[in-house]
């Protein structure tokens, strides 16, 4: 049938390896997802099947569409990019589907819309959680029949357009809150195209820097800008919330504002924003801060301990302002049902993710206020064991080896060798 001659016009196209895409399209990373995330496209690209793109903001999903279009039977005709958040709410049925003459103020000529211009080809659908409800309705009917009609006309036409969309938003949510038709996301999530965070492939970020210090170089004429040692480890380390575009605006601030071409981490500190969550002050050391004042690195683990020993400490002061100081403990009255309400909701959420991270912590401090600073110090002492546990676990694991096990820990040499002292 129609769909198994695509596909096997299609399999002759996937002649590209995965490498011979990055190379052609300019993608930077070796990381294994972001292969997997290729080779998905690579493959699919030889049907007609619609695919959902989605990953956070900045990640690169722009490129996939351009991918899937130019390895597909339909790279010969028309690949049309719409950013469906860009189009006002009033003109996105005509731009997409075409208006006859006279059918809105304004329209004085009969258009074609982009259904009807990339018949035989691809249409991009950015943004696409953006679409108005009564577009959605549309889109659907054209994605299961290929029929549509003109904004102001009654007569059916008929387009063979493959759809690939992207999204930064979360899609369950959209649909949850009734604004994002479920029939239509099953339709278009046919094959979901999940390009990963930056933080997710830090291998990538040492050589997508110095593609971008390079570009920047020749952009600018100027030397290209290198990393010291512990810049790198900084640079990698970073919770990039928005991904790969962040990361070049970054080299490109720093390309054009510092004068010294060698970087160090303290500069580089002063270019990432406190929007990390490896930055969040409640999360270091009392200390605060290692050399050149400069935070620790933390691994995401002993990140995920602070915030737990954080909330064991909140929910400990909550607990004196809801009881009373002098309250005996949880029998005791309240002084409001409300927040008693709260305290034991946020008690069994916090014991969850201790159970889920096999760690316990709460056993003991639960319910006597007056003792809380004992408490805290047993709370600290078993976070400590824990992490000690888990440094030395991971040592072993590497036969001794501190440079591989401070790699899997997500922490410098340094901090190891510092860790390792303290004990
Ligand atoms: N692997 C890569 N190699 C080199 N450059 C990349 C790579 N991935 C993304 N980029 C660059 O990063 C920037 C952001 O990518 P892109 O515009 O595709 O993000 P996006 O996922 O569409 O984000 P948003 O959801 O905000 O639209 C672009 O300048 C793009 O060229
Ligand atoms: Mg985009």
């Amino acid at each position: 049938m129609h769909l198994g001659n695509t596909i096997r016009r299609g399999y002759k196209l996937i002649s590209m390896t995965v490498q011979e895409i990055k190379n052609r399209f300019r993608i930077i990373g070796n990381s294994p997802l972001l292969d997997r995330a290729i080779d998905v496209a690579r493959q699919v690209a030889a049907t007609d099947l619609s695919v959902l793109i989605t990953g956070e903001s900045g990640t690169g999903k722009e490129v996939f569409p351009q991918i899937i279009h130019q390895s597909s039977a339909r790279k010969h005709n028309h690949y049309i990019a719409v950013n469906c958040g860009a189009i006002p709410e009033g003109t996105i049925d005509s731009e997409l589907f075409g208006h006859e003459k006279g059918s809105f103020t304004g329209a004085h000529d009969t258009r074609k819309g982009y259904f009807e211009v990339a018949d035989g080809g691809t249409i991009f659908l950015d943004e696409v959680g953006e679409l108005p409800l009564p577009t959605q309705v549309r889109l659907l009917r054209v994605l299961e029949t290929g029929e549509y009609i003109r904004v102001g006309s009654s007569k059916v036409l008929k387009t063979n357009v493959r759809i690939v969309a992207a999204t930064n938003v979360n899609m369950l949510l959209l649909m949850e809150k009734g604004r994002f038709r479920e029939d239509l996301y099953y339709r278009l999530n046919t094959v979901p195209l999940i390009i990963p965070p930056l933080r997710e492939r830090k291998e990538d970020i040492p050589l997508l820097f110095r593609r971008f210090t390079s570009d920047f170089a020749d952009k600018y004429h100027m030397p290209p800008i290198k990393l010291t040692h512990d810049a790198e480890e900084m640079l990698v380390n970073y919770y990039w919330k928005g991904n790969i575009r962040q990361l070049k605006n970054v080299t490109e601030q720093i390309s054009v504002i510092e004068k010294k071409r060698e970087i160090d981490a303290k500069t580089i500190a002063t270019y990432l924003p406190d929007n990390s969550i490896s930055t969040l002050p409640a999360l270091f050391r009392p200390s605060g801060a290692g050399e050149n004042g400069i935070p620790n690195e933390l691994s995401e683990k002993e990140l995920l301990y602070k915030i737990l020993f954080e909330l064991r400490k909140d929910m400990i002061d909550l607990k004196s302002i809801v009881y009373g100081f002098l309250d005996k403990g949880e029998n005791a009255g309240p002084v409001s049902g409300g927040g008693t309400r709260i305290l034991n909701k946020l008690d069994t959420d916090i014991h969850k993710v201790e159970t889920a991270m096999q760690i316990h912590p709460a056993k003991h401090i639960d319910v006597q206020i007056q003792e809380n600073h004992a408490k805290d110090a047993e709370i600290g002492q078993t976070l400590d064991d824990k992490e000690r546990e888990i440094i030395r676990t991971t040592v072993e694991k590497h036969h001794g080896n501190k440079k591989a096990a401070a790699k899997e820990l997500g922490i410098s040499e340094r901090t190891l060798f510092r860790k390792i002292k303290d004990e």
